[in-house]
Parts: structure tokens; sequence; C-alpha cells
């Protein structure tokens, strides 16, 4: 009984903090499910959006083009787009603006996003609920702060938390980036694309970790079986 109180002690305030704040819409991901997989042209459009336009601000200190391997690209795909941004394929993805300088001008650090989609509740959804949900719905607006007046140098997003985000909308709109692919760079596409990139960064593992679940679970019906069937052998003649 204590146990359970101490449990519900620790489980409840996560709840509490999971209900509260802007609702975040789940979308369609190619990597969810058993059958999940990462789409290598997928994740190269949200490697053209992350490159081109989020590392203006953002790092992700822990991925480099080297880590690419695991998405599917060949040693020689990783040292062209490597060299293409002047970098090693080992050189981690590190924005050239300086946090002191970002500071100043954002009020804000922008965080690395090695592993945004892990560390927010929400995960994938959050970052791509995040990217969308920038608005200039008068109602919503309203609704959000009294007198419609957003806070001095952050921006109206109804998926961010208390509705302020520093960050200016980094999509604005379409064709931010060309895609060599020709998919057209529609704002929502250029969103599902980079949070793909960025899943892809967060979790290059979570694919191969779904296979090996199946066969976990292969080998436990398996071994329940055998295990089952040897019982039966043994205690055969015993009445
Ligand atoms: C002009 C600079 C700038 C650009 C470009 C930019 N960001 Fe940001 N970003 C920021 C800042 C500053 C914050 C911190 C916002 C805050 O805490 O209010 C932020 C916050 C975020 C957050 C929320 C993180 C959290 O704490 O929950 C996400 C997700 C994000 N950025 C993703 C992106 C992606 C993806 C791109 C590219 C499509 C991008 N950003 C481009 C400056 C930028």
């Amino acid at each position: 009984m204590r146990m359970f109180v101490l449990l519900l002690g620790l489980l409840f305030p996560l709840a509490v903090a999971a209900g509260e704040g802007p609702a975040i819409a789940k979308q369609d991901w190619g990597f969810d499910g058993l059958h999940g997989q990462y789409d290598k042209a997928t994740v190269y459009r949200g490697y053209q959006v992350f490159t081109q336009v989020c590392m203006a601000c953002h790092s992700a200190k822990y991925v480099s083009h080297a880590d690419l391997d695991r998405a599917g690209f060949t040693p020689e795909e990783i040292a062209a787009l490597a060299k293409s941004m002047n970098l090693t394929t080992t050189d981690k993805l590190v924005s050239g603006l300086a946090p002191a300088d970002a500071q100043e001008v954002y009020g804000k650090v922008p965080p690395d996003l090695s592993v945004i989609t892990k560390a927010r509740a929400g995960l994938a959804d959050y970052t791509y609920a995040v990217l969308t949900g920038y608005s200039d719905d008068v109602e919503a607006l309203a609704h959000a702060f009294p007198n419609s007046e957003v806070p001095a140098g952050a921006y109206f997003n109804t998926a961010f938390a208390g509705y302020a985000i520093a960050m200016p909308n980094p999509l604005p709109n379409a064709d931010m980036v060309t895609y060599t692919d020709g998919t057209p760079a529609t704002v929502p596409q250029m969103a599902h694309d980079v949070t793909v990139f960025l899943q892809w960064a967060a979790e290059p593992e979570l694919i191969e970790r779904k296979h090996l679940g199946v066969y976990v679970l292969l080998f436990l019906a398996i071994f329940t079986l055998l295990a089952y069937l040897t019982k039966k052998a043994i205690w055969r003649d015993v009445h």
C-alpha cells in the first residue's frame, strides 16, 4: 500500500504537468509502429531544412554527417554532403550563432536540437506542432492573452508553453528550401521533413530496436511453447 501511494505521488504531478498547456495534435509518422522505417528521401529533405534554415540558430551537437549511414546514405553521399558544408564527416552540426549573441538578439538561447523529439512531452508531434503553431487568428490570440498582447520579443504560438515563443517563425512561407527530389516545399511538408530528420537524429537506432523487439517476442513465444511441451512430457506419467 505504501508503495502504491508512493508511486501515485510520483506519477500524479507528471499527469498534471502533461495535462496542462496547449494540446498537441498527433501526426502520422513513417517511423511509428512495428513496421516503421526512416525513409531516406524524407530524412534527406529534413536534412536540407535543418542545415539551410534551423542551423542558422540551432545546433545538433551530437550529430555528424557520418551518422547518416544509419539512414541508408552511402559513404560517397555522406562525404559529398559534408564537403558541401565545409565540414569533415565527423564534425558535429554546430550553428554559427554564438549562444551569447542569440541571447542578446532573441532573449533566449536556442536549445540544441539533437534530442529535442525525445526531450518534450508530445515527442515528434510537439516539434511539428511548434513549427506549425504560429497563428494570426485574432480569436485564438485574444483567448491566450488579455488585450491580445503577446509579451515583448515573443511570438504567438499555439503549441508552445505560455503561447509565447522567442523563436521567430522559421518556416513562414513555402519554398524556404529547394528540394532536390522535386517535392513541393510547402510549410507542412518542410515541418514534417525536418521533424523526421530530428527524430532520426535523436533515435537513429529506433528501427533496429523495433526489429530486435519482434525477434525477442518470437523467441519468448517459442520458448514458452517448448517449456509447456517439456512440462507435459515430464508429468505425463504422474497421475
Ligand atoms: C532565428 C533563429 C531561429 C531559427 C532559424 C530557428 N529557431 Fe528554433 N528556436 C529559436 C529560439 C530563440 C528558441 C527558444 C524559444 C523560447 O524558449 O521561447 C527556439 C526554440 C525552438 C523549439 C522549441 C524548443 C523547446 O524548448 O521546446 C523548437 C522545437 C525549435 N526551435 C525548432 C526549430 C527548427 C526545427 C527550426 C528550423 C526549421 C528552427 N527551430 C529554426 C531560434 C530559432
